[in-house]
């Protein structure tokens, strides 16, 4: 299959594109070769490739500052989606859309969300995607919506990255225990976002890595992991960390229908984050 991969250089796109270049013929793009936002050179680039399917991993992924530059995330995020659409729609090409667990509010512990579960996000980036996710399933049989969360891999901003950095700076820190999502694994993403090409079955998938826990938790297993104690992670509020954007209290992803089409169950978030770890231990990364 010919795929055109946006977001190339970013940490999803960058294992899409090293997963898929074994098995099809892939063009990775990112911001250098087109700002997607320009819907002329948009147009250009996917007429010259002439894709049978996009994976659309580029996005405005700062979920603080699209509180303040809404109309910015949302050209990414929405309006550059519309664009790839219509595109497809026109070519009667494939559209994979990877969106977020921020479009749920999720305001109850404890809960979680269904793919059929309603979009209600609680801050701009939220919305800006939810809107992206409305553009692509308008496309039926043609859109794939693929949520997910929490993401680390090899890229140079993630939280266990941050967490390892911290370890080396401070005798001890704080991280928040009222916040609970799935953690993800870029590249086992990259391998459902895979599955879900080949497949070419339209809908909403929910992509994570199995399990769920807080950030709290994975912090502590970050540690762990990495050699360091535990217990000099301690819990907090989220009031303890103020930020510009709201973020859901519970946005666990549950998945039925990858399970439904015959994808091979997603590994649990701790062994995804060991594989990530000794990968990064070992150098063969971009960011190491
Ligand atoms: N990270 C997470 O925890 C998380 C959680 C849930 C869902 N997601 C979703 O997963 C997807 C991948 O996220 P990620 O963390 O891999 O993102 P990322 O590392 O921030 O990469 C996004 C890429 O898109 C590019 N891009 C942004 N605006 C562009 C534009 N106007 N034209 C062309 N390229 C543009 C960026 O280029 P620049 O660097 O030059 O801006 C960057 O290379 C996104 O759709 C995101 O919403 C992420």
């Amino acid at each position: 299959m010919r795929i055109l991969v946006t977001g190339s250089e970013g940490m999803l796109g960058g294992a899409v594109v090293d997963r898929l270049g074994k098995e099809h013929e892939v063009s990775g793009v990112d911001r250098e070769d087109c700002d997607l936002t320009h819907e002329d050179e948009t147009v250009a680039l996917c007429d010259r490739f002439a894709p049978e399917r996009i994976i659309h991993c580029a996005a405005w992924t700062d979920v603080d500052s699209a509180e303040s530059h809404f109309e910015a995330a949302r050209a990414v995020n929405a309006v550059a989606t519309g664009t790839l659409a219509d595109w497809c729609r026109r070519h009667g090409a494939g559209l994979t859309y990877v969106s977020t667990d921020y479009v749920f509010r999720g305001e109850q512990r404890g809960g979680g969300y269904d793919e059929h579960s309603a979009r209600d996000p609680i801050n701009a980036y939220g919305r800006t995607k939810a809107e992206g996710e409305e553009i692509v399933e308008a496309l039926g049989d043609l859109g794939q919506v693929v949520r997910t969360s929490w993401l680390f891999g090899d890229g140079p901003v993630h939280f266990p990255r941050t967490i390892l950095r911290l370890l080396s700076e401070r005798e001890s820190l704080r991280v928040v225990d009222d916040q609970e999502g799935c953690p993800t694994y870029a590249g086992d993403l990259a391998e459902v976002l895979v599955f879900l090409a080949e497949s070419g079955r339209g809908g909403i998938y929910h992509a994570t890595n199995s399990g769920s826990c807080t950030w709290f938790d994975l912090a502590r297993e970050v540690a762990r992991q990495g050699g360091q104690e535990p217990d000099r992670i301690r819990p907090c509020g989220s009031d303890a960390y103020p930020r510009p954007a709201k973020r859901p209290e519970c946005s666990v992803l549950r998945s039925h229908r990858l399970e439904e089409i015959g994808c091979a169950p997603r590994p649990g978030w701790r062994d995804a984050l060991a594989r990530y770890l000794d990968l990064l231990k070992s150098g063969k990364v971009r960011f190491p």
